[in-house]
């Protein structure tokens, strides 16, 4: 893994999107991207750029089981209003959180990422290494399923939501065998409380336990972080 540790995440945002603008003028047609407070710098990055995006696709690792498109917790409406509605691509995919049938929904969103092989994903990272909706003890060759929430994760997604009972328990997540094909990932992380995280994911045993520990196996990826996540290794 190729480590880069910046002073705070606004630098680590703009050298984020260094990459993926490198990535585009070599060839790259698909984004993976991934919601959370973490990649917000990136995404202002891309929208104060002059960069034109309209020839891209995009592939979204998750969505909350439930969630309408136009709910303001729900990671369709972060990705419009992060990025999509100020730079426009050509076609942009995120799980549906209203489908009436999860088997269908997973068997779509498999094949979306079938036609669209992903160049660049973009990580974050939970509180107990999660990735994706990914939690601990999810197998490293899954596709994309509908996954139960840990309440770690619930209680750290509890800050957006009035209240801990309005987190959703369930969610539609890429999998990791699907997150492993991507031919370049970008994993972001900041602040002391993902310190961990990163420690293990890095330095630790390549284990289920730790789901983002799985990309020590990848052969490109770069890890974009800040002194104090970066503060353990
Ligand atoms: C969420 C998302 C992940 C994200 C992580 C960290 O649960 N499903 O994709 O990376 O938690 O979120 P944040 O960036 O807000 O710390």
């Amino acid at each position: 893994m190729d480590v880069k540790i910046f002073d705070n995440d606004v630098e680590a945002g703009k050298a984020a999107f260094d990459i993926i603008k490198t990535g585009m003028d070599n060839g790259a047609k698909t984004l993976g991207l991934a919601t959370g407070s973490t990649p917000v710098e990136m995404y202002k990055a891309m929208v104060a750029s002059d960069v034109d995006f309209s020839n891209m696709t995009s592939v979204n690792l998750d969505e909350y089981v439930g969630m309408a498109p136009d709910n303001d917790q729900s990671y369709r409406y972060f990705m419009q209003s992060h990025l999509f509605d100020a730079k426009p691509f050509k076609e942009t995919f995120v799980p549906n959180g209203l489908a009436a049938d999860p088997d269908a929904e997973t068997k779509r969103y498999n094949k979306v990422i079938a036609d669209h092989p992903i160049d660049i994903q973009v990580l974050g990272i939970g509180r107990n290494g999660h990735i994706g909706f990914n939690e601990p003890g999810s197998p490293f060759d899954a596709e994309t399923r509908k996954v139960p929430l840990t309440q770690s994760t619930i209680d750290a997604n509890a800050r957006f939501f009035d209240k801990e009972e309005d987190v959703p328990r369930f969610a539609y997540s890429m999998g990791i065998g699907s997150i492993m094909k991507s031919k370049k990932i970008l994993l972001l992380a900041f602040g002391e409380d993902k310190a961990d995280a990163i420690q293990k994911m890095i330095e630790g045993p390549v284990t289920t336990d730790v789901p983002a520990s799985v990309l020590q196996n990848h052969k490109d990826v770069v890890v974009i972080i800040d002194k104090a996540a970066a503060s353990k290794l």
